[in-house]
């Protein structure tokens, strides 16, 4: 029997989940050796938001981050987490945009590029898989768990039939939200083992309701290769199970790893600093276990970034409400699961709905979503609302792959970077594709007199509050300042206190 793999997720989703993604590269460094020491199967230290708040809140080149801990890692491969059509944002890219992205980034040293789609449309992941396999790297392909009428173990497991089709060297079973049981987990990890026993399988899960530890040893004893743990303080609550707590559960299991405790705890001492330093963006009520999650079916990140927008919205007695319409959101659009950006969609709908009334005001992506322009939903979309999106956006469902509909971009983009004067090499160009403005500041670095706004991101923020760090030269606002933010294409007028 062979040993179980634990990645480590501390330096992306440990982060993302429980500091708003606000780990700089410089607080990451000092635990490069040790963490690419202790034999992990990989260490996820890209994508998802990480892309998004290097740009938008750590004045960081993201490109440079994975030149800087590559070096310091060579044992352990790097993984990253790709949206797959939509990259690390929330809409769909080209095709070349797509390729380009991962040829890039396949250049900086990525490993293996777990890509996801959030409704399971594995048309979405086929660009992203090619260019992988093209690019000489590791493809793995992710089933996003939820939970649905439609979304049976079965269902599941003939996902990764096609997941098998398109060639993938891996598959994830990604549990965003934490809402995998046990049994559930054993059902979906047995019926994809029994049938591609060649596949390495890996779960990933949340400890937000209690259940990723439990899942965890079910799913180990389905005979999943790996599973994803963090690190103190960066682990439990909305993130992954502790690699020490892993352990000591796995105590007496034959595929229980052996990893040294000694350098885990040197590890947890390092983060311990780092968790003090982001202390303004850390919030206990992600370190707590909630079962009240469950009955929600939302991730933990969205749930306290929904919080802020409702206050922001005025409708802070609304939080009730609006949750109980997130199933009929949901149930309208086929049975979405709740993931970047489909969360950010159905959250922003189920809100209008209960302000407006039900579908009196369709967001423009909750009818782009009807439509199918992210993608075939895993049930049947209400054919009512499907004609409210064709009626407000004057535009018609879309039938084949998305992707197919979107003319290329990367010499467009090459051709306005010149035009501004900014270098117009593809790895700017990519990130220029999805944060322009950003990029673009990236580049041209402002006079320190004049302020930068600092917000929480749609992905991740729970506190939008401005983080100040020795390694970026990003000035705070001015407090008293009045300035407006935008969280999830959401614009709010927010005032800027001193938190001294
Ligand atoms: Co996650």
């Amino acid at each position: 029997m062979k040993p179980i793999k634990f990645n480590n997720t501390v330096l992306r989703d440990g982060h993302q989940s429980l500091a708003a993604t606000r780990m700089t590269t410089p607080q990451m460094l000092p635990a490069a050796k040790d963490l690419d020491e202790l034999g992990f199967g990989a260490l996820e230290t890209w994508g998802g938001a990480t892309i998004d708040s290097c740009l938008r809140f750590l004045g960081e080149n993201p490109f440079a981050r994975l030149d800087a801990l590559k070096p310091l890692t060579p044992k352990t491969p790097h993984m990253m987490l790709l949206r797959g059509q939509n990259i690390v944002q929330y809409t769909s890219f080209p095709d070349d945009v797509v390729e380009a992205f991962i040829r890039c980034t396949a250049n900086h040293g990525m490993d293996i590029f777990r890509i996801f789609d959030a409704l399971n449309d594995l048309r979405n992941l086929q660009t992203a898989v090619r260019a992988v396999k093209a690019a000489g790297k590791h493809a793995q392909g992710t089933l996003c768990f939820t939970t649905s009428p439609v979304h049976t173990p079965d269902m599941f497991v003939r996902l990764a039939d096609g997941l098998a089709d398109l060639e993938v060297d891996s598959i994830c079973l990604k549990d965003m939200a934490g809402l995998l049981p046990p049994t559930i987990a054993y059902q979906i990890v047995r019926g994809i083992k029994d049938r591609h026993s060649d596949l390495p399988l890996v779960v990933h899960s949340h400890e937000t309701a209690g259940l990723a530890g439990a899942t965890y040893l079910a799913a180990i004893e389905a005979g999943a290769d790996a599973v994803d743990c963090s690190i103190v303080p960066f682990a439990n609550g909305t993130g992954q199970p502790d690699t020490v707590r892993m352990l000591a559960l796995l105590q007496g299991n034959l595929r229980a790893p052996v990893l040294d405790l000694l350098r885990l705890a040197r590890l947890r001492q390092h983060f311990e600093g780092v968790a003090s330093e982001l202390a303004s963006v850390m919030s206990p009520v992600n370190d707590r276990v909630d079962s009240d999650a469950l009955s929600f079916q939302v991730p933990g990140g969205m749930l306290s970034n929904f919080r802020n927008q409702l206050k922001e919205m005025k409708m802070e007695n609304k939080l009730d409400e609006v949750l109980s319409e997130i199933p009929e959101v949901r149930k309208a659009l086929g049975w979405i699961p709740l993931v970047t950006p489909t969360s950010q969609i159905v959250g922003t709908q189920a809100m209008l709905n209960v302000k407006f009334g039900r579908w009196k005001n369709l967001a423009q992506a909750t009818a782009d979503l009807a439509l199918g322009k992210y993608g075939r939903a895993p049930g049947p979309v209400d054919p009512e609302v499907v004609a409210l999106a064709a009626k407000s956006s004057g535009q018609t469902p879309v039938t084949g792959r998305p992707a197919d509909h979107l003319p290329p971009r990367m010499a467009t983009l090459r051709a306005e970077l010149t035009a501004k004067g900014l270098p117009s090499d593809d790895d700017t160009a990519v990130l220029y594709a999805m944060f322009p403005r950003e990029t673009e500041a990236l580049l041209r670095p402002k006079p320190k007199s004049q302020p930068t706004v600092a917000s929480g991101t749609a992905a991740a923020a729970s506190t939008p509050r401005p983080v100040t760090n020795a390694s970026t030269a990003t000035a705070a606002p001015v407090p008293g300042s009045r300035l407006r933010i935008s969280v999830g294409g959401e614009s709010f007028d927010v005032t800027v206190e001193d938190l001294g």
